[in-house]
């Protein structure tokens, strides 16, 4: 069969479709849940800071294109409070263009050394642009540059074409205050929706759905 690959493997190695583990990590319990998902959210947050999980604020970001089209990518979380989740990037790339369309998005976080994934669904609007600079003039010289000097998602020449762009930009934007580009700024998704899924063993894994209801959130099990 070619759908598992490498169909022969290099000897010691199992073959793909052999490859899983059994999750026994952790519990997600009903007695202990926090009726508010964004206090279980800082706690799993927190949790799987404290485990050393590399990058923990990488996400998955879903958009959807104005004809039903679905991409994703990854994005790094950079704050929440009670409003949401807010990740930055460039107006005009892939995403920004479906957002202002679409608003409607999903993100996903894995945190697979502690066997956690969050899934949270919801809509997209724009960071003020006051936010945005905030963030922007936190960020370090490189990134400032780079975000000046990425026509983000649009087809280049090729990587010497981009260095000599970040080059001109450097020299139009020395170091110390660098404006923050009009292309360029943060999202905030406030879901409707928020998973949490623990891995348990055999595939029984816990699965706890939380749903926005007026001022405050319903939450029920789902099978797994
Ligand atoms: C770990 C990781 C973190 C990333 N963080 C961001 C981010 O915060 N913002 C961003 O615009 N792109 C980020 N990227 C790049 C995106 O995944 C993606 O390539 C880029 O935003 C263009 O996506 P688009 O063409 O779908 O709009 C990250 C990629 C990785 C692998």
């Amino acid at each position: 069969m070619s759908v598992f690959y490498p169909s022969t493997p290099p000897s010691g190695k199992p073959n793909l479709a052999d490859l899983r583990l059994n999750y026994e990590k952790g519990a997600l319990d009903e007695a202990t849940l926090p009726a508010d998902p964004f206090v279980l959210f800082k706690l799993w947050l927190d949790d799987a800071m404290a485990a050393g999980v590399a990058e923990p604020n990488a996400m998955t970001l879903a958009t959807v294109s104005v004809d039903g089209q679905p991409s994703s990518r990854t994005v790094l979380l950079k704050g929440f409070d009670a409003r949401g989740f807010s990740f930055f990037t460039n107006y005009q790339s892939r995403k920004g263009r479906e957002l202002a369309v679409n608003p409607k998005a999903a993100l996903t976080i894995l945190w697979k050394e502690r066997e956690r994934q969050i899934c949270l669904r919801g809509t997209v609007s724009l960071l003020s642009r006051e936010e945005s600079d905030a963030y922007f003039q936190s960020r370090p010289y490189g990134s400032q540059i780079g975000a000046w000097a990425s026509e983000q998602s649009e087809c280049i020449p090729d990587r010497a074409w981009l260095e000599s762009r970040e080059r001109e930009l450097m020299a139009k934007h020395p170091e110390g205050k660098v404006p923050l580009p009009p292309n360029w700024g943060g999202y905030m998704l406030s879901p409707d929706e928020m998973e949490f899924w623990q891995g348990r063993p055999s595939r029984l894994h816990d699965r706890i759905h939380f749903e926005r209801r007026g001022d405050g959130w319903q939450h029920c099990r789902l099978s797994p």
